[in-house]
């Protein structure tokens, strides 16, 4: 996912050359209990006691020589998430990513992560709740995308003052969508595809920095047009494969938005004429209620059929003509 990549190089932009300092030895002490209870994967082989830790793998350190940031990617283990990461008080950045082996939920040790801002544990086998106590941390991006959690999204996320990244897409969650998840002054992204979410999106989505919001493959009903707008600062909406109802006859597209799929809905009413005048690189309206003749403006000629299929009755090109 892009949006993950640039968080990643932003943070390594930031990253002074610390490999000359010594590091904190409670810092080593740690790192070797983290790597005692990951089963001493071969990953870490020169996490070795002797040496600096600034130096091992996976690991950086802050310019005054402590553990700012771990990163696990791809690594053969079987086990749960080391508790002892909870120990590492200066942690910044964790993450956890594509290793299937890696099971159970996440520790409570990590409520005492107050300098918390990057947690990325994606592609595991942690299950269970998105816990309280996540909020005790200074997270301003959250990715739990393809894991196995389960129960609501918990309304404790919302106390998350710079929280503006959220990623919690294909796991299990289900119950609704808590209103006011994302906060801070910069662009807002929101990803809760692939759950079991239902009722209604909050209105206050359609009032903030979204720039990208994902919700599909859910079963959320209700009306959403209070998220579309000229003004509105969005670059992606995705609501497809859901229960959502509304007549699209009088809605405004985002000027920038480029990406939008509202396939696989209740949408009735005619595709508005707004629409010839963004510059949409994917576009699917199919499997709704739709109707009437499709709008001909500069930029229609860039969607093929597919992205009308299966409404009630709309004709025009590039579907059949329209009976005059
Ligand atoms: C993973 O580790 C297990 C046990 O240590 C080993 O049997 C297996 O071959 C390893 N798998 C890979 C892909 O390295
Ligand atoms: C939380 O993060 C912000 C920057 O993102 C930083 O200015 C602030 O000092 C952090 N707070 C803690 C407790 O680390
Ligand atoms: C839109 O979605 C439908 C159903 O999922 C699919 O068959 C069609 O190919 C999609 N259209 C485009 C342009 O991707």
């Amino acid at each position: 996912m892009s949006i993950s990549l640039l968080f990643f190089l932003i943070f390594l932009s930031d990253i002074s050359l610390s490999s000359s300092l010594d590091c904190n030895a409670a810092d080593r002490t740690v790192l070797l209990n983290i790597k005692s209870e990951l089963g001493n994967p071969l990953e870490l082989s020169t996490w070795s006691p002797a040496t600096n830790c600034c130096t091992w793998s996976n690991v950086y350190c802050s310019d005054t020589g402590r553990i700012n940031n771990i990163y696990l990617f791809s690594i053969n283990v079987s086990t749960t998430i080391p508790p002892s990461f909870g120990d590492l008080p200066e942690l910044e950045t964790i993450q956890l990513q594509t290793i299937p082996g890696l099971y159970g939920t996440i520790p409570p040790s990590f409520s005492k992560l107050s300098k918390l801002e990057i947690l990325f544990l994606t592609d595991t086998s942690v299950s269970g709740a998105i816990p309280d106590f996540l909020s005790r941390t200074n997270l301003s991006a959250l990715d739990l995308h393809k894991n196995k959690f389960s129960g609501p999204i918990p309304l404790s996320l919302t106390k998350l003052p710079r929280l503006q990244f959220l990623d919690l897409s294909g796991n299990s969650l289900s119950g609704t969508i808590p209103p006011c998840l994302l906060h801070g002054t910069d662009r807002h992204y929101l990803y809760l595809a692939r759950n079991k979410l239902s009722g209604e999106i909050p209105q206050d989505y359609g009032n903030g920095d979204i720039d990208t919001i994902d919700l599909s493959h859910n079963r959320l009903t209700g009306d959403p047009s209070f998220l579309f707008g000229l003004t509105k600062p969005m670059t992606k909406i995705d609501l497809s494969w859901n229960q959502l109802e509304f007549d699209m006859t009088r809605v405004a597209f985002p000027h920038h938005l480029n990406y939008l799929d509202l396939s696989h809905n209740r949408i009735k009413g005619k595709v508005p004429k707004s629409l010839q005048d963004v510059q949409l690189r994917f576009l699917n309206f199919s499997y709704n209620e739709l109707c009437g003749e499709l709008p001909k403006g500069r930029f229609m000629a860039n969607y093929k059929a597919d992205s009308y299929i299966h409404n009630k009755c709309l004709c025009g090109t590039p579907l059949p003509p329209c009976m005059s």
